[in-house]
C-alpha cells in the first residue's frame, strides 16, 4: 500500500445554525487521485477550505497531519508552505492581468526589483505548451472564457508544483477539449508523485480519473472505497441516503402547435473574429415539449439561445415567431415580455447577488406574477419562494439566508427556482442540473414534467448525455455551426447523438 501524505482526523466546523462538517476523517496516499463526492451542501467545500487554510486552525476543531505530522494553519499562505494548493469552485483571476500575470501571481520573475516581463512571458509560454492549453500569455484575463479561466487557475496551481492539489468540481465550465487536457495533465501529476483530491458531481469523471473514492452526506464521511470495487449505484445510494428509484421519470405532454420558430439565426463567434459559430440554423418549439440541443461544449449551443434571447446582438442575424406572431428582439426585456425565460449556463458569474437573501433573489425574476398591492405581494412572494425552497430541496436554515452563505449547488437551485416562479411559457435552461447531485437532479426533472404539463415548452441544452437522451422529445444536435441531426423518441440515443456531434469535425 502506498504510504499516506495526509490524514484529516474528526474534522468539525460550525457556521451559525448549520453544522457542515461533523468528525470527518479522510486520508489521502501519496501519487493517488482520491474523489469526493456528495450532495450540495454536504461539506465538501468546506473540508476544502479547512485543508487549505480558508478557515485558521481556531475556526474547526480536529486535526491534520501531513507525513504524519500535525500542521495547523493561520492562513493560506501556511498551507502552501506544505505544498497544499487548492483550485476553487468560484473563478478567481485578476481580471485585469494577463495570462502570464495570473499564472505567477506572487511569484513573479524579478530582475534588479521590477518585474522582468521578457522572462515572464517565456516561462508562461513554456509552462502554456507542455499542457498544450492554447492561448497567449499576454491576453488579459477579462477577455477569455469561463472555461480558459478554469484552466487558467488550474495551471496557476500547479506552476506552484504542490504536494497536494485540490480541485473543486474543475471541469463545470470547461469544453469537451478542456476536459480532455485536464485529464491528461491529472495523470501526468499522479505519475510523477503529486496527490489530488478531486471534487466532482460527474460520475463519469470520477471513474475515469479516480483511484479511491470517498462519500460524504450531511457532513459526515459515509465510506471510502477502490474506485474498482464499488458500483455507482452504491455511491448514489450513500450520498443521497435514500433509494432513487428513477433518476429520469420522464412524461409524455408534447403537442403538435407551434409555439415558437427560429429561422435564419447566425451568430458570430465570440472569440473569432469575422466566423460565425453557428450559420444560418433554424427550429421549431412546440407546446408542451422539451426540445434537447445536443452537440459538444463550446459548438455555439449557448450563445445560439443567448442569441435568440436578445442578449448577444451585435452581428447576430435571426428572425422568430412565437404563437406564429412574428417578433423582434433585440434585448431580453423584449424575450421576458413575449414570455421567455432564459435560465443561463453562467449562473456564477450573472445568475445571483450574494449579498442578498434567498428570498430576494428568488423574487428578482417574477416582473409578472408577484405584482399587485404591495402586501399581497409581500405574502405572496413569501409563500412562492417558499414553495420553491422546499420542491428544490435548498439547504439552507431557511429562505432568509444569505447566498454567499449556500453551498454552490445551492446557489443555483435558487436562480432555477427564480425562473420556476416567474412561470415563463417558454423556457430556455442552459446546462439545467450542471453542479446539482444526483438526488436533486430526479427532483428537478420532475419539475420539467410539471411544468410541461402546465403547457410550458423548454429548450434545453445540455452537455449531460443520460439526460438529454431522457428528458427530450425532440433533439436537434449542432455541429461546426450547423445542424447535424433532428432526432424523436426512440431515435434519441446516444451513438446517434455522439454521430452528429463529431460530424464535420477534423
Ligand atoms: N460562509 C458560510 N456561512 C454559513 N454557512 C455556510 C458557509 N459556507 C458554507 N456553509 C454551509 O455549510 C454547508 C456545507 O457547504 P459546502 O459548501 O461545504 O457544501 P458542498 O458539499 O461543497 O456542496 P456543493 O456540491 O453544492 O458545492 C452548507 O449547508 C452551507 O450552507
Ligand atoms: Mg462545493
Amino acid at each position: 500500500m502506498k504510504e499516506n501524505v495526509l490524514e484529516m482526523r474528526n474534522v468539525t466546523k460550525r457556521f451559525p445554525g448549520v453544522t457542515a462538517l461533523k468528525d470527518v476523517c479522510i486520508d489521502l496516499r501519496k501519487g493517488e487521485i482520491l474523489g469526493i463526492c456528495g450532495e450540495n451542501g454536504a461539506g465538501k467545500s468546506t473540508l476544502m477550505k479547512v485543508l487549505s487554510g480558508s478557515y485558521t486552525a481556531k475556526e474547526y476543531e480536529g486535526e491534520i497531519l501531513i507525513d504524519d505530522k500535525p500542521v495547523s494553519f493561520t492562513n493560506v499562505y501556511d498551507a502552501q508552505k506544505c505544498g497544499i494548493e487548492m483550485v476553487y469552485q468560484e473563478l478567481n483571476m485578476v481580471l485585469d492581468l494577463s495570462v502570464a500575470e495570473n499564472l505567477f501571481v506572487g511569484n513573479l520573475p524579478l530582475r534588479n526589483g521590477v518585474v522582468n516581463y521578457k522572462q515572464l512571458y517565456s516561462d508562461a509560454e513554456k509552462l502554456l505548451e507542455r499542457i498544450g492549453f492554447d492561448v497567449n500569455p499576454r491576453t488579459i484575463v477579462r477577455l477569455l472564457n469561463s472555461g480558459q479561466m478554469q484552466m487558467l487557475s488550474i495551471m496557476r496551481a500547479c506552476a506552484k508544483n504542490p504536494k497536494i492539489l485540490i480541485m473543486d468540481e474543475p471541469t463545470s465550465a470547461l469544453t469537451d477539449q478542456e476536459v480532455e487536457t485536464l485529464m491528461k495533465l491529472l495523470n501526468e501529476l499522479r505519475d510523477s508523485g503529486v496527490s489530488v483530491i478531486y471534487i466532482s458531481h460527474k460520475m463519469q469523471e470520477i471513474y475515469r480519473i479516480c483511484d479511491r473514492i470517498t462519500v460524504i452526506r450531511d457532513g459526515q464521511t459515509i465510506s471510502t472505497n477502490d474506485i474498482d470495487k464499488v458500483q455507482e449505484q452504491t455511491l448514489i445510494e450513500e450520498m443521497v441516503g435514500r433509494k432513487v428509484e428513477n433518476m429520469y421519470p420522464k412524461e409524455n405532454h408534447a403537442t403538435k402547435e407551434e409555439v415558437l420558430r427560429v429561422e435564419h439565426l447566425s451568430v458570430p463567434h465570440p472569440n473569432i473574429h469575422g466566423k460565425y459559430i453557428v450559420e444560418d440554423i433554424g427550429f421549431t418549439l412546440h407546446k408542451g415539449e422539451i426540445l434537447g440541443i445536443g452537440g459538444l461544449v463550446g459548438a455555439g449551443r449557448s450563445e445560439s439561445l443567448a442569441a435568440i434571447f436578445g442578449q448577444y446582438v451585435k452581428g447576430v442575424k435571426k428572425e422568430v415567431w412565437v404563437g406564429g406572431k412574428k417578433v423582434k428582439i433585440t434585448k431580453p426585456l423584449d424575450a421576458i415580455r413575449h414570455g421567455i425565460g432564459f435560465i443561463t449556463e453562467e449562473r456564477k458569474l450573472t445568475g445571483y447577488i450574494g449579498v442578498l437573501s434567498i428570498r430576494e433573489n428568488m423574487s428578482i425574476a417574477s416582473l409578472k406574477k408577484l405584482s399587485g398591492l404591495i402586501l399581497m405581494k409581500r405574502r405572496k412572494e413569501r409563500e412562492e419562494t417558499d414553495k420553491q425552497f422546499r420542491q428544490l430541496r435548498v439547504k439552507a436554515p431557511s429562505s432568509e439566508t444569505k447566498l454567499f452563505q449556500l453551498s454552490g449547488g445551492n446557489q443555483q437551485k435558487v436562480i432555477l427556482g427564480k425562473w420556476l416562479i416567474n412561470e415563463p411559457e417558454i423556457l430556455f435552461i442552459d446546462e439545467p442540473t450542471k453542479g446539482i447531485d444526483v438526488g436533486t437532479k430526479a427532483d428537478f426533472y420532475q419539475i420539467m414534467n410539471e411544468l410541461t404539463s402546465r403547457g410550458v415548452s423548454i429548450v434545453m441544452v445540455s452537455s449531460d448525455m443520460p439526460e438529454l437522451i431522457a428528458m427530450s422529445d425532440r433533439c436537434i444536435v449542432i455541429s461546426e455551426g450547423r445542424i447535424t441531426a433532428e432526432l424523436e423518441g426512440e431515435e434519441i440515443t446516444e451513438t446517434n447523438v455522439m454521430r452528429a456531434a463529431i460530424q464535420g469535425k477534423k
